[in-house]
């Protein structure tokens, strides 16, 4: 980060003397104040539920500029990685800042390849949970457990350690979600197969059983890969600014990606996709495209507490540009499965088309998030609803992961330990109980 020649001078009206605060540059984006120093300077912090102003950290790996509707990986935008990369590729460029040659991507596949199976104990913790416990309950609680079998790789501030967790957690996701899906549908786990790629993979591990081979398409193959990809990384959303909160203290990096997935399960993040399948369905048996008017009725009325799910971001005012790629994918994945008048697509479509033109929207820039449209490719897969946050912790692993390395590696880290403006009672003296 560069210092500027910009310096920003805070004030006070009641004649407190005004403060000189340095300001820093990234390499695009907007620059940032420095107030590190102002609660020693003044003895005041400063006020920002929700993020809305503070940057947390300094990053290299993505970039988003939401105006814009533009998202880069370590530069490169993801239109072009979704269209030439794939997600070795992807998870290689997020976790060491360049794409790999061929060498290096047959290499790194090979370590990720060959950590794909878990300890066989790790079956008797699913036995633990319900048949119907939701994935994303079981999915929170295997990732923890893993730093139990993996005591060589807990020590985050050995470089070592740190990478071949990260091979690890990116390896082992995949058989996790199989899993927790195998044993909802009562169904014996399958084996991860060496041969297949890592989209391949997941889905022999989902739909193959001992009876029967699944044969992957390579439609839905690159439409999964293409999913992860889209997923990877997101700057500093609520689940990886969780995974790093949670690594600052130094936890070990199975227990500071268990809690981002904890994070990522809430409807506002990425339980949307889960929440916007259901809205999708609950349309549909309402009547369908026949009651989109009277649905967007419902959203626009603050008081109902509907919402139109898959649409609106935090950093995003223009269109999700994941989400173009993903309606693309959508139509691809829907074609080659013979699916191209499916109801719940048709559905999206009006209610996108509706949304986009409405002043409700418009005026908020609200748009389509990439949410909206993955849920509609994951149910053509054959992924239940249900599982659809579990496939999106599956991608997002590598991106936590990176952040997390950079931030034990920033030398600026600290533990993060945010302050208040306490509005509760002041101090007072406990009364005997019967003068309470
Ligand atoms: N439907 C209806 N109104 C909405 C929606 C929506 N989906 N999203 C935002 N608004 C409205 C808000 O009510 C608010 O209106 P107001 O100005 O009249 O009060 C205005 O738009 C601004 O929204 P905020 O909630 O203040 O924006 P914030 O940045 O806090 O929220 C969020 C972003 C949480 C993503 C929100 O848009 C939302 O809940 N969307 C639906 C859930 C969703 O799709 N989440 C996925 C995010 S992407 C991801 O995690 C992969």
């Amino acid at each position: 980060m560069k210092l500027s020649e910009n310096k920003a001078t805070l004030s006070f009206s009641n004649g407190s003397p005004s403060v000189e605060l340095p300001v820093y540059q990234g390499s695009v984006g907007p620059d940032v104040v420095d107030i590190r120093k102002l609660y020693a300077q003044t003895g005041m912090f400063t006020y920002d539920p929700g993020f809305l102003s503070t940057a947390s950290c300094q990053s290299a790996i993505t970039y988003i500029d939401g105006d814009k509707g533009e998202l880069l990986y370590r530069g490169y935008p993801i239109e072009q990685l979704a269209t030439n990369c794939d997600f070795m590729e992807t998870c290689h460029l997020l976790l060491y800042g360049n794409l790999p040659d061929a060498a290096d991507k047959a290499d790194f596949t090979k370590r990720v390849t060959h950590h794909t199976m878990i300890n066989e104990q790790m079956q008797f913790f699913l036995r633990g949970f319900r048949r119907d416990a939701h994935p994303m309950a079981i999915m929170t609680g295997l990732v923890g457990a893993l730093s139990a079998f993996y005591h060589d790789s807990t020590d985050i501030n050995n470089p070592e350690h740190r990478d071949i967790s990260a091979i690890r957690l990116i390896a082992k996701m995949p058989t996790l979600v199989a899993m927790a899906y195998k044993y909802s549908a009562g169904q014996p786990y399958m084996y991860p197969k060496n041969n297949l790629s890592y989209a391949g993979n997941f889905l022999h591990m989902m739909f193959a059983t001992p009876c029967e081979d699944y044969v992957v398409n390579p439609v839905i193959e690159r439409a999964l890969d293409r999913i992860f990809v889209l997923h990877a990384d997101h700057e500093q959303n609520a689940s990886t600014s969780t995974v790093r909160l949670c690594g600052s203290s130094g936890t070990n990096p199975f227990a500071a990606i268990a809690a981002g997935v904890a994070c990522l399960w809430g409807p506002a993040h990425g339980g949307a996709n889960e929440a916007c399948l259901n809205m999708l369905e609950d349309i549909q048996k309402m009547g369908g495209i026949s009651k989109v008017g009277q649905f967007m009725e419902q959203v626009k009325d603050k008081n109902s507490g509907v919402k139109l799910m898959g649409f609106g971001h935090r950093v995003y005012k223009n269109y999700d540009p994941r989400a173009k790629l993903m309606q693309e994918t959508c139509k691809e994945v829907l074609a080659s499965l013979g699916l191209e008048n499916d109801p719940l697509f048709k559905l999206a479509m009006a209610l996108e088309k509706i949304a986009l033109e409405d002043e409700y929207f418009v005026s908020r820039k609200l748009y389509p998030n990439v949410d909206f449209y993955s849920g509609i490719v994951q149910r053509a897969i054959g992924i239940p609803v249900g599982l659809f946050t579990a496939v999106f912790a599956l991608a997002r692993t590598v991106g936590w992961i990176a952040q997390l390395n950079e931030m034990i590696g920033d030398p600026e880290y600290k533990i993060g330990r945010p302050r208040q403006l306490f509005t509760g009672s002041v101090r007072r003296d406990v009364l005997p109980i019967a003068q309470r």
